[in-house]
């Protein structure tokens, strides 16, 4: 977990690698939906272009479907999800049906102007449609609002590992696998 440009796929990329486990991040998998024109795809376009949640639904959907996959039967780290507090529990739900434990919840940090300011960064280049100013502020405001509720969730489930997202790159991998043992 982490608002828009703190470093979740950034990091979700390199500790998939330490770890050797499955990285899903649903802003990819809804990207890819989008890129094949699929009714998924078509639906949550509209609502990613403006910065807004996908309904939480859609993303169960694609969970169970995708957890259940032989490759996630070793470990997997999730990254953009949950977003809600339907989907944690969701999630619950799915997990316990396929005997699946939740390890870790990992909350990275960041001050947001320097949120900001990378994405900004990564919109002049990536040309991420989602990367625009405006745009970028609503993803904040979303985070705050929508998926921030989750850090205490996971705080009183005893899972919630904080991270600051301040600093190198390797810095910040470090400091989660320290989290993570
Ligand atoms: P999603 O794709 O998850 O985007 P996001 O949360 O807005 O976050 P980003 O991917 O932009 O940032 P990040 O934290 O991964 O940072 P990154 O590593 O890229 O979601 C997009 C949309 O899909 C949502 O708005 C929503 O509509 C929909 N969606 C997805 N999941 C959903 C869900 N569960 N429910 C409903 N809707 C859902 O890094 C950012 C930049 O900073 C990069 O350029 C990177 O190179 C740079 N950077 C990284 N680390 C550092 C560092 N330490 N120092 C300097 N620069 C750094
Ligand atoms: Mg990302």
């Amino acid at each position: 977990m982490g608002p828009p440009g703190v470093g979740k796929g950034t990091q979700a990329d390199r500790i998939k690698k330490k770890l050797n486990i499955i990285h899903l991040s649903t802003g990819n998998i809804l990207r890819g939906e989008i890129e094949t024109e699929s009714d998924v795809g078509l639906k949550a376009k509209t609502f990613m272009n403006k910065g807004k949640l996908v309904p939480d639904e859609v993303l169960l959907d694609i969970i169970r479907y995708r957890i259940s996959r032989p490759d996630c039967q070793y470990g997997y780290l999730l990254d953009g999800f949950p977003r809600t507090l339907p989907q944690a529990e969701g999630l619950n739900v799915i997990m316990n049906d396929i005997d699946h434990e939740l390890d870790a919840a990992i909350s990275l940090t960041a001050d947001e102007n320097e949120l900001v300011r990378r994405l900004v960064l990564r919109g002049k280049e990536s040309g991420r449609s989602d990367d625009n100013p405006e745009v970028v502020r609503k993803r904040q405001q979303v985070y705050w609002q929508q998926t921030a509720p989750l850090i205490d969730y996971y705080k009183k489930e005893g899972l919630l590992k904080e991270v600051n997202g301040l600093g190198t790159i390797p810095e910040i991998t470090k400091r989660i696998m320290e989290a993570l043992v």
